[in-house]
């Protein structure tokens, strides 16, 4: 099958190698022209542990092409995936402005039928609108059906999760689109949901939605847990062994972050604002979530208060939203620096993914400084936060911490190390929802 992604970014990329890989002939097609040259050289522009192998040995396959040159990837392809961003737009809505260009170079560039699957994030209502769009541009409706196809990768383990998806959820209105897809996908071996394009839309944001409700859940117990001494991984624990509740999602921290969560809570909730629904639970949930880095870094200002002189010299344990990805889209690490910036004098960060100023948000930012190694970024710091729970921060000897920083004092954002180890360390160590 010759298959066209449109959109080389986290999920676009992913998908086309896999695609590649299954023996199909895929074009992967973006307007960010530095991104398709470095792909062409087989390089990968983001951080994903094992695609950049798998892109590697496809790279001379013959099986994938990379292009900017976007009408001519739609006209070779049968099959037309769109994986373009769908961010926040200031009110919470998702921009669809990226699906819009994508949609008027398809109508202009049609010349037999497509199916054309939507994998990018979409509003509920976004797939019934770009089916009605491009008959209208295009004249008919007989050269393309367009299915609601979104995508549950994870970053991180997009590779793993591409593979292997729990489920593959296809929604439209064409049994002959949806079966092309399914034959498609038959070799990944998930269960399939065959659907209407609304219901297919509602199961993405629902499943994200859910998702960030269970942090933010945790992350509200852990408040209480912290007034009242007890410890809320063990709390959590005790909930997952519960079958009905499930143990994952249920780790307290600094809150959620990256490309999905924030943006799809934010639009969901403004699809049911635009339809008279109140959303309660969401905007809990998003409350939780906003004043968590804050509530949590009140905890350390009041040690520093008490123990350093202001302004403070802060190190900064991972930036990225999560380990194993170079991904900072609202990242709490981000939210941390940023309130933090005025009470300090510099601010270093350690982050596997980050060797200049250049990568973080503040390239210009004098206060900002980016280490490589540990032994750089505690020096004569007057406190640590841990905001990324990377395999190496796992391996830091906090024992031999203490005597190079200022305060040996750590807030773990991620409770990432065990009260008792750091109190033996002979650390300050400030946890989520821990007794410490
Ligand atoms: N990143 C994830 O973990 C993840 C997981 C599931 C679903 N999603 C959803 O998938 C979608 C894509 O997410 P992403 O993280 O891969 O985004 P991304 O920002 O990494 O990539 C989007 C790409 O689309 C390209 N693009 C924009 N307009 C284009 C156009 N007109 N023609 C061709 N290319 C164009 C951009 O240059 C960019 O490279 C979003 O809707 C997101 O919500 C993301």
């Amino acid at each position: 099958m010759k298959i066209t992604v449109i959109g080389s970014g986290y999920v676009g990329t992913t998908t086309a190698i896999v695609l590649a890989s299954m023996h199909h002939q895929v074009i992967s097609a973006d307007v960010d022209r530095g991104k398709v040259e470095k792909l062409r050289r087989g390089v990968l522009p983001f951080v994903e542990s094992g695609l950049d192998k798998l892109l590697c040995e496809m790279h001379g396959s013959g099986q994938l092409e990379f292009t900017s040159n976007i009408e001519a990837a739609i006209r070779d392809g049968q099959v037309i995936i769109i994986t373009v961003g769908t961010p926040s737009l200031p009110d919470g809505r998702a921009d669809l402005r990226y699906l819009q260009t994508v949609a008027d170079t398809i109508a202009g560039s049609i010349n037999e039928y497509k199916v054309i699957a939507v994998k990018s994030t979409v509003p509920v209502g976004t797939n019934r609108w770009l089916s009605e769009y491009l008959a209208e541009k295009i004249g008919t409706a007989e050269l393309f059906d367009v299915v609601s196809n979104p995508e549950f990768l994870r970053e991180g383990s997009a590779l793993y999760d591409t593979l292997h998806p729990e489920r593959t959820v296809l929604g439209g209105n064409s049994s002959r689109a949806m079966a092309i897809l399914q034959e498609i996908y038959k070799p990944l071996d998930s269960g399939f949901i065959l659907t209407d394009w609304e219901t297919a839309e509602l199961i993405k944001y629902a499943s994200n939605a859910f998702l960030a409700t269970k942090i933010s859940f945790i992350n509200e117990v852990a408040r209480t847990a912290d007034q009242v001494g007890a410890d809320v991984t063990t709390v959590a624990r005790g909930m997952g062994m519960d079958t009905r509740i499930g143990s994952q999602f249920l780790k307290a921290g600094i809150g959620y972050g990256g490309s999905c969560f924030p943006k799809d809570v934010k639009a969901l909730i403004h699809t049911a604002k635009e339809l008279g629904i109140d959303p309660k639970i969401l905007e809990a949930v998003e409350a939780v979530n906003r004043t968590q880095t804050e509530y949590y870094l009140n905890k350390l200002t009041d040690v520093l208060l008490a123990n350093a002189k202001k302004p403070w010299t802060i190190a900064v344990l991972g930036l990225t939203f999560k380990p194993d990805t170079d991904d900072q889209r609202e990242s709490p690490a981000i939210r941390m620096v940023e309130q933090l910036l005025e009470h300090c004098i510099e601010i270093r960060i350690l982050d596997p993914t980050i060797q200049m100023p250049t990568q973080t948000p503040w390239p210009d930012e004098p206060k900002i400084a980016v280490c490589s190694t540990i032994e750089e970024t505690l020096s004569a710091a007057d406190a640590a936060i841990l905001c990324t729970e990377w395999e190496q921060f796992g391996k830091i000897n906090w024992k031999e911490t203490v005597p190079i920083m200022r305060h040996p004092i750590l807030l773990d954002g991620r409770n990432y190390y065990e009260p008792e180890h750091m109190k033996a360390a002979g650390i300050h160590y400030i946890a989520v929802g821990r007794r410490s």
